[in-house]
């Protein structure tokens, strides 16, 4: 036994109970210094798709010292739907760190979700030692996702920039290139036309059952090998509309009475809205939908609108050329994807080109 083994006592990895929740996330306040409710847990671990699931904490003397979660959720792959995890939660505390307990955690996650029935792990990072950790256990890390940002009213958008993470420096660039910014994006906007009817409210915001699902079989027919979220009524009220955190808007456009784009709007900043997730059927009803955000996003005082989109996916491209044309701005993700095939199957689902990634989980906070 060495030195560091003694003084420490044992790890123990157990499955979370539900009774763990306030301790689960008392822990990750801690560490981030953030204040989240046990309801948040709950909701992310427990309301979904019930015994799914999978959470491992590590304790130490009866103590958490690590967690690892994954939140199930189901993918479209060519036309089948498949269970999946995005992986949450990857925390270890700080006096444990670079000892391999995140590996034995996750390889012990990466257990519980084969049982599960799950095919593919998922998620998204921006940490370096996350990467290489991930990249240990088989993880693909892909850097192909881009985010978009359109300037809409400068005041606003300093506030944002000042709020932001980036440091002094990086701060000072993004305030001094904000007026140019502005004025490009106004401009561009400044010609589109624009004949689609829309509508947008908290969900369901006047769609129709069955209209979304089939908003997607149609994506689905034009690209086959998408893969996406089971985007369907039961999905949007657990994600939208119990969301115990933050308030949504969806968003839609309709052509001869047709649904053909949605929108899923986070409004809990709102000096900066941050879209989900852009689905539509063609080029030209992204834009058209687009074009009607920045108006109404606009005048209701926001400082920018920003989505995120997978540059190497035809959907994602079609995407940015829509919002290019509306002056919005796109730059390199922070975040990488990183996805691990565990059924072992030789399923092509491993190619990130296939990823519509902007629904995924991004919740907007991440600019
Ligand atoms: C990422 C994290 C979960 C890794 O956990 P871990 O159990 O320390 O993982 P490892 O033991 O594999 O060590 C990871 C790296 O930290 C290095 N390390 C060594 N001692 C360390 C210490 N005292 N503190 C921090 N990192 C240390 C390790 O050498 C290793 O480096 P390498 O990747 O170049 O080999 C942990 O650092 C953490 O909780 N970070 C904060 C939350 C976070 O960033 N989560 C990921 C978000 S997706």
């Amino acid at each position: 036994m060495t030195e560091t083994n003694r003084e420490v006592p044992p790890l123990e990895l157990a499955p979370a109970r539900p009774e763990d929740a306030p301790e689960l996330v008392a822990f990750h306040n801690r560490t981030y210094g953030a204040r989240r409710t046990s309801d948040f847990w709950n909701w992310k671990y427990r309301d979904h798709l019930p015994g799914k699931s999978v959470y491992v904490v590590a304790r130490s003397g009866g103590d958490v010292v690590g967690t690892q979660g994954m939140i199930p959720i189901r993918l479209c792959l060519a036309e089948r739907v498949e269970l999946t995890g995005k992986s949450e939660n990857s925390l270890v505390d700080t006096g444990f760190r670079g000892r391999g307990l995140w590996n034995r955690m996750y390889r012990e996650a990466l257990a519980q979700c084969r049982d599960r029935g799950m095919t593919a792990v998922w998620g998204f990072t921006p940490v370096e030692s996350a990467r290489r950790g991930l990249a240990r256990l088989g993880f693909a890390i892909h850097d192909v996702m881009v985010q978009a940002v359109a300037v809409l009213n400068t005041g606003p958008m300093l506030k944002v920039i000042w709020n932001s993470q980036e440091s002094i420096l990086g701060r000072l660039g993004a305030a001094v290139a904000t007026p140019g910014a502005w004025c490009w994006s106004k401009l561009r906007r400044r010609g589109s036309k624009n004949d689609i009817e829309y509508g947008c409210g908290p969900f369901p915001a006047g769609l129709a059952t069955g209209e979304i699902a089939a908003l997607y079989e149609h994506i689905d027919r034009d690209s086959p090998d998408l893969v996406h979220l089971d985007m369907n009524e039961e999905y949007l009220r657990w994600r939208v509309l119990e969301h115990p955190r933050f308030r949504h808007e969806l968003w839609h456009a309709r052509r001869n009475g047709k649904l053909v784009a949605i929108a899923l709007v986070n409004e809990s900043q709102l000096l900066r809205p941050a879209i989900l997730e852009l689905a539509f059927v063609e080029q030209r009803d992204a834009a058209g939908l687009l074009a009607r955000m920045t108006e109404l996003y606009t005048a209701s005082g926001a400082g920018a609108l920003t989505f995120w989109a997978n540059r190497t996916n035809r959907h994602g491209r079609m995407l940015l050329a829509a919002a290019r044309g509306l002056g919005f701005f796109s730059r390199p993700a922070r975040s990488s994807f990183v996805v691990k095939d565990i059924a072992d199957s030789g399923e092509p689902r491993m190619d990130p080109s296939r990823w519509l990634l902007s629904a995924l989980w991004f919740e907007g906070y991440a600019v």
